[in-house]
């Protein structure tokens, strides 16, 4: 009892106290806090404790993800996996996702009005390995978002409004394994000659898309 008392005293200083947070905390350690916040109409972050290395924003009111926003001494270290499904996320400022280099797993999932990804959104994140977009509006994506993404093993991109996909935007994830690409509106044409040149050298598994014209 003495130990258990000991150990949560320590656990709560060298991973900080939960007092504000949404639901209790959950320490995983020795990785850091588990953080969740979901369905609480956030729309901007709420205080954390140190070490954060999961959080669940989920079902929340997040419109704009601003410059610099998870840019902090609590998340820097450790964040690993961030959870952003179900907002109403509209724009991503650039450098939004500056300084958690370490995250793996991003889920931007159902953010209806997201509809496109800029150059470098992503560009800090180069060890992430799962990444979601699905049913969001995505139409565009421009030259180069996914240059940094070499580790990453699953992408997402079903259920948006794409009509093809650059190759270019494909060949840096080296270590793809699964790409989802179904439900969406795809015109299938020359144009795409390349993206079917792609897929036939691709190891990985790949669903959709199936086409829509002509
Ligand atoms: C969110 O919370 C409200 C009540 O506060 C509840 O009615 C609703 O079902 C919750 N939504 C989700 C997705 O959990
Ligand atoms: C991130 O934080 C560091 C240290 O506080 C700061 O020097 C840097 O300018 C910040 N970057 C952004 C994009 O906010
Ligand atoms: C992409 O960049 C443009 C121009 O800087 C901006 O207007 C738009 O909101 C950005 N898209 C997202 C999803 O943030
Ligand atoms: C990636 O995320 C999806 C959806 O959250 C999950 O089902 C899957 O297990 C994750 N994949 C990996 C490799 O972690
Ligand atoms: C791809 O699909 C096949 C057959 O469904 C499965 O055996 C294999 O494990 C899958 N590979 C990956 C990387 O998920």
């Amino acid at each position: 009892r003495w130990l258990s008392s000991f150990t949560s005293m320590l656990l709560a200083r060298t991973l900080g106290n939960c007092d504000n947070i949404c639901e209790p905390c959950v320490p995983n350690f020795p990785n850091g806090m588990i953080v969740s916040c979901t369905n609480k109409s956030l729309t901007k972050l709420p205080d954390l404790p140190y070490n954060v290395f999961e959080l669940k924003l989920s079902h929340n009111e997040f419109t704009v993800l601003t410059t610099g926003m998870f840019n902090k001494t609590e998340l820097v270290a450790k964040l690993e996996f961030l959870a952003l499904d179900y907002n109403m996320i509209i724009e991503i400022q650039p450098s939004a996702f500056w300084g958690i280099n370490k995250l793996e797993h991003l889920d931007l999932s159902h953010n209806y009005n997201l509809k496109t990804i800029n150059s470098s959104t992503f560009s800090p994140l180069s060890e992430l390995s799962n990444l979601s977009l699905t049913h969001n509006s995505i139409d565009h994506i421009k030259d180069f978002s996914f240059q940094t993404q070499e580790n990453l093993k699953r992408l997402e991109l079903n259920d948006n409004h794409l009509s093809s996909i650059d190759v270019h935007l494909l060949k840096p994830m080296v270590q793809l394994q699964i790409l989802k690409l179904e439900g969406n509106p795809w015109i299938c044409s020359c144009i795409v000659k390349a993206f079917y040149m792609w897929i036939h050298e691709f190891e990985g598994n790949m669903t959709g898309p199936s086409c829509s014209t002509p």
